[in-house]
């Protein structure tokens, strides 16, 4: 029996209506990014194993069980499929000596993978917009980051995202905490679910993000990270929560966020919405000092954040902020000799001058043609015989203005002017004017 081929589980495909809301909402991330200074930076889907290993931590869940990773068969290469964007933007900085000279701030966009159970709002192949800086210490970029993202939210008409920000404060100051969560924990051990005693002694700081409402009374009474602070670090994150008062960008502190990647110090932040069911964290990220050092390189500080697009583009589409398809601007129907001979001229130097136009290709009569023209949504069908090729002219034949203009002979040097002229006084021309 002839089975058809199916996309990978998880791996999803976005179809014309979505992945034009997708370009809509690229370019305007594209805007955005460029309006703080930061700069695009197009990195490998591949990278070596070991890279994530180093940067993610052995183990988290990610490197543990979620990596999508391979034995390249031409080289014996160790390969993962990236599961998230800092550990290669950090290795590309490292490597190109990008930060040698001055600070960076960089940004880039694209399919992240991971092995995990797909539901909504998570998935196998999913996209990311990441934001990094390298070489800056203080707390204002941190803020700055923080800011960003909620301008995005603004930018796109979303309302009632949650911010909750923490800090891990150093190494140092996270091993003498940790010391004393293990104890606690060891305590409450009859409280443990599995997963928390498989954690327990490996990463005991992820037991603190369990959903488990079974432990939420335990995990309430645990010690606090922020209590094990030093001074500088103290001050590190109250840097960051004045510039959120300053500008008035509310925040909650929540001494229990933790994040799934190991290389964050003092500040970390998530927002997050109560309208994408389980999977309610849109954004999430903090400062990485430790990470570019791991990798092999001279310590540097860095920070930054991603944002998952399904997640977000899922928020925009259910409130109000999801703008129209594009429209074409011309249908061009055409049939004889003499206008087959002169119809991809016409519509090339349609859009020389800005205007889209869809060709009808297939050939059909004048009726079959116009149909297509009404059903493509076009603003105006341009239509050639050989009456019109003949004087060198067109019919200009409105499609959506419920027959307030009526169709004209124009001259084929005159149809984009009075194309141009109609859409200026109905202001939906998105043409190059
Ligand atoms: P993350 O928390 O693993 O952080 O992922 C960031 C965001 O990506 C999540 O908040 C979520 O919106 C989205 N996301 C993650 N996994 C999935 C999935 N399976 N399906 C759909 N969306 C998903 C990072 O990846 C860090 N690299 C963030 C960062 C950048 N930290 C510093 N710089």
């Amino acid at each position: 029996m002839n089975q058809t081929v199916q996309s990978v589980r998880g791996m999803n495909d976005v179809l014309p209506a979505e992945a034009e809301f997708w370009e809509f909402f690229e370019e305007r991330v594209r805007l955005w990014a460029k309006a703080y200074g930061y700069r695009p930076i197009r990195l490998p889907i591949v990278e070596p194993t070991s890279l994530f290993k180093r940067a993610i931590g052995e183990v988290t869940d990610i490197v543990e069980k979620e990596m999508y990773s391979f034995e390249d068969s031409l080289n014996g290469e160790k390969l993962s499929l990236r599961p998230e964007g800092t550990a290669g933007c950090a290795r590309a900085v490292l490597q190109h000596h990008l930060a040698a000279q001055r600070p960076q701030r960089l940004y880039y966009l694209g399919p992240m993978f991971r092995h995990e159970r797909p539901q909504k709002g998570r998935y196998r192949q999913f996209n990311q917009i990441g934001v990094e800086s390298f070489g800056f210490a203080g707390p204002d970029i941190d803020a700055e980051q923080i800011l960003m993202s909620a301008r995005l939210w603004d930018d796109l008409g979303l309302d009632g995202i949650e911010l909750q920000i923490n800090s891990l404060g150093q190494p140092e100051e996270r091993a003498r905490y940790r010391a004393e969560l293990v104890d606690y924990f060891e305590k409450h051990a009859d409280s443990l679910d599995e997963e928390a005693k498989r954690r327990l002694h490996t990463n005991p700081l992820r037991i603190l993000d369990s959903k488990n409402p079974a432990m939420r009374e335990m995990l309430s009474e645990s010690p606090r990270l922020l209590d094990h602070l030093g001074a500088e670090s103290v001050a590190h994150f109250e840097g960051v929560q004045q510039v959120l008062s300053d500008v008035g960008v509310a925040y909650t502190i929540n001494p229990r966020l933790v994040r799934g990647l190991d290389y964050y110090n003092l500040t970390v932040f998530e927002w997050l919405t109560d309208r994408l069911g389980a999977q309610a964290t849109v954004c999430a990220g903090g400062r990485y000092d430790g990470l570019v050092g791991q990798l092999g390189g001279k310590p540097m500080p860095a920070c930054g954040f991603a944002i998952g697009v399904e997640r977000l583009t899922a928020l925009v589409q259910e409130s109000d902020g999801v703008p129209t398809a594009p429209q074409t601007d011309v249908y061009l129907v055409y049939q004889g000799d003499a206008a087959n001979a002169i119809a991809p001229r016409v519509a090339e130097s349609l859009r020389d001058q800005g205007i889209s136009v869809l060709f009808n290709c297939g050939g059909g009569s004048f009726k079959s043609q116009m149909k297509k023209a009404d059903a493509s949504g076009a603003l105006y069908a341009v239509i050639i015989g050989d009456d019109e090729a003949r004087d060198d002219e067109v019919t200009l034949k409105p499609l959506r203005d419920d027959g307030r203009e009526p169709q004209k002979r124009v001259s084929i040097d005159g149809v984009a002017d009075e194309i141009v002229k109609y859409f200026l006084d109905e202001d939906d021309f998105d043409g190059c004017l």
